[in-house]
């Protein structure tokens, strides 16, 4: 079942224009990897979907909701959960106050979120628990950052490049975080410069290249597609 759609979308930044009839299908329960070199537009893509820019025409849908013209803060009442590239924790609080600012204000929906299932699936974070976020590493900084925007129990997560910029052991952990969430059926669109990070995590693929979609299809298939990865992506 469709989760989010994305129909023929064109959007800007003033009067540039950045995507170019844009269509993204994401079905509920998978892990898809949207791809693209520097500056194909995955930014922008989720700029798009969170309302942070322009969109002249096309629709984006979460299920029956259509968010196109929706406020940003609207979009994730909704279900976007977004963690942008700059990761964007509060750095002057504590670890477990960026977690308890991620609840949702109408948190009267059925939150599978707790506090005690963070600590769980992010043990790094609970030794870090008093920790002022302005002082955790970059790779502590994503995986707050993604709990957080958890714990606002989004119906589809959006993660820009989770592991760009970090050590190899950091990318471990992240990846079997993510591997966890997709134990437990998450939706998750995960950007990324190329298919290494995401190779044992999406099963799916979507390629963008100048703001437009050009390739989709199972990840092993592209795994397998060497012109087409040569075409599209960065090494
Ligand atoms: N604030 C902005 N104003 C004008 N143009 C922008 C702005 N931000 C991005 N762009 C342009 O939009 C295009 C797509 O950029 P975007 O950041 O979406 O790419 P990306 O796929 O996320 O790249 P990267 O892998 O480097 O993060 C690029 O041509 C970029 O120069
Ligand atoms: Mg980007």
């Amino acid at each position: 079942m469709s989760l989010l759609k994305i129909s023929n979308l064109n959007a800007f930044y003033d009067n540039s224009q950045v995507l170019f009839n844009l269509n993204i299908n994401i079905t509920e329960g998978k892990i898809i990897a949207l791809l693209g070199r520097n500056g194909a537009g995955k930014s922008s893509t989720f700029k798009a979907i969170t309302g942070m820019i322009q969109v002249k025409s096309g629709s984006i849908f979460l299920k029956e909701k259509n968010l196109t013209d929706m406020p940003t803060n609207k979009r994730a009442l909704a279900g976007i959960g977004y963690v942008p590239e700059d990761r964007q924790v509060f750095p002057e609080h504590s670890v477990e106050e960026n977690i308890d600012l991620g609840k949702k204000l109408n948190s009267d929906i059925k939150n599978s979120w707790g506090k005690d299932k963070i600590w769980e699936t992010f043990p790094v974070l609970y030794n870090l628990k008093k920790r002022i976020a302005g002082r955790l590493s970059g790779g502590e900084q994503q995986m707050l950052s993604i709990a957080r925007t958890l714990v606002g129990n989004p119906s589809i997560l959006l993660l820009d490049e989770p592991s760009e910029g970090l050590a190899p052991k950091i990318i471990e952990d992240i990846t079997k975080i993510l591997l966890n969430l997709k134990k437990t059926g998450a939706t998750i669109l995960l950007a990324e410069q190329n298919m290494h990070f995401c190779m044992n995590i999406a099963q799916e693929a979507i390629i963008i290249d100048k703001g437009k979609n050009v390739w989709e299809g199972n990840i092993n298939k592209l795994k397998k597609d060497k012109k087409t990865r040569d075409k599209y992506l960065a090494v």
